[in-house]
């Protein structure tokens, strides 16, 4: 069969996949059909963590043998070591399937490549990166928290053609119209955590949930960056520190927040996070290495400008999310998105790889994995390192 022959099936994989969007953490999303003549005879996919993996669900459904010569297709290389759920290759040698077609490799260096190889020593024809790169952009989150130990930082901004958030007077709802921002909830219900600046708190007053249409509301953990505790306001308090999701808030702090603070926003039932700080602003490489710890594996930084581009001058931002609007203010004291950098000559460009570009509405999606260059410069007179 030729890769286009194969390629329906994989797509159906890859949709089933889907349906577990945001709810496998810290597990990847996988997909499985089984084909028999020509046909899909049973699908799987994996639910949530510790839920039994796509291929065991697959086979199960189909309460018999598979008829000889049918297929399998998976997104993901299947599991060789037991697990909680049992390795997949034994599933599969088990039901006596004989093909199996995959999307993309293991990406955890311990056991990438290992299923194939069990699979095709128990003579299982298999077939490899059929819709590699859809199959690997699956799993965005799980990728990196598996093979960096830590979680993946992303950045999501929305901006002008010529790159500004805000009007000089502060307007920013909306740029982006209906169809952009209904794909901002669907990657905030797909991160087990999302992350803004206080600023962003008190200008718009956000509730930061995951708002995506015919699917209950889901609350992720909400971070709110907040050096000096600004946010807090007894007579005024933001909607993150009062509503239904209140104890999924996080307040990232320093010891310049003030203790008296600390206590009212624990006592509302508010997570904070303390780290020492001379600048009363929060390494980022702090709080990566803390999601870290508490099993976080994924961050969605939502803004504002001020916060995301103390991630990028940090180089703690992993992959970047950019929306633009067919608009043009041509102001420029209009907000900008990202600053604080100096950039000479192209090479000290910061650039996005594994591009991926979607049009949504009149507006347009670009993201991408960032990548460094080798050395930066800081302009100190265009951002104050606080
Ligand atoms: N178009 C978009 O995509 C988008 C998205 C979100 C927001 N926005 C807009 O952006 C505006 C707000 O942006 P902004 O740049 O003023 O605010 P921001 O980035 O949301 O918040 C800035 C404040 O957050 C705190 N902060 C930032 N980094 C921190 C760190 N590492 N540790 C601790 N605290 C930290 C600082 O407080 P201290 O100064 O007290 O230390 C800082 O002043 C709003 O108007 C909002 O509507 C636009």
């Amino acid at each position: 069969m030729s890769a286009a022959e194969h390629e329906p099936f994989m797509r159906r994989a890859i949709a089933l996949a889907l349906r577990a969007w945001g709810d496998t953490h810290p597990d990847p999303m996988g997909g499985c059909v089984l084909v028999e003549d020509g046909e899909v005879t049973a699908e799987g996919f994996h639910e949530r963590a510790g839920a039994p993996h796509a291929e065991r669900v697959a086979i199960a459904s189909l309460m018999r043998n598979p008829r000889p010569g049918a297929a399998l297709y998976v997104t993901m290389e299947p599991c060789s070591s037991p697990g909680s759920t049992g390795a997949c290759t034994d599933a599969i040698i088990a039901a006596g399937l004989r093909r199996v077609v995959v999307g993309t490799s293991d990406p955890n260096p311990a056991h990438a490549g290992r299923g194939l190889g069990v699979l095709r020593a128990a003579g299982v024809e298999v077939t490899t990166g059929v819709l590699e790169s859809e199959c690997r952009d699956l799993n965005l989150i799980f990728n990196h928290w598996i093979t960096r130990g830590g979680p993946l930082l992303a950045g999501k901004l929305a901006a002008t053609l010529d790159g500004r958030i805000a009007t000089r007077g502060g307007e920013s709802k909306w740029i982006t119209g209906l169809a952009a921002r209904a794909d901002v909830h669907r990657w905030r219900r797909l991160f087990p955590a999302i992350a803004v600046g206080a600023g962003t708190v008190m200008a718009d007053n956000p509730s930061l949930t995951a708002r995506v249409e015919g699917a209950p509301v889901v609350g992720p953990v909400r971070f709110v960056f907040d050096g000096r505790l600004r946010s807090v306001d007894e007579r005024n308090m933001p909607r993150v520190y009062t509503d239904e999701f209140v104890a999924r808030t996080i307040v990232v702090t320093t010891e310049h927040g003030g203790q008296g603070y600390v206590r009212k926003l624990r006592e509302r039932g508010v997570g904070v996070w303390v780290f020492p700080s001379g600048t009363g602003r929060v390494p980022l490489a702090l709080f990566r290495a803390r999601c870290a710890e508490e099993g976080i594996c994924g961050v969605l930084f939502e803004g504002g400008a001020q916060l995301l581009s103390r991630a990028l001058i940090e180089r703690q931002l992993d992959y970047l999310l950019m929306y633009h609007a067919p608009v043009i203010f041509a102001d420029e004291r209009a907000k900008s998105v990202l600053s604080g950098l100096r950039a000479d000559h192209l090479s000290q460009a910061i650039r996005l790889e594994d591009t991926r570009h979607h049009t949504l509405g009149d507006d347009s999606l670009v993201r991408g994995r960032i990548a460094y260059p080798q050395k930066v410069q800081i302009d100190e007179t265009l951002f104050s390192l606080g």
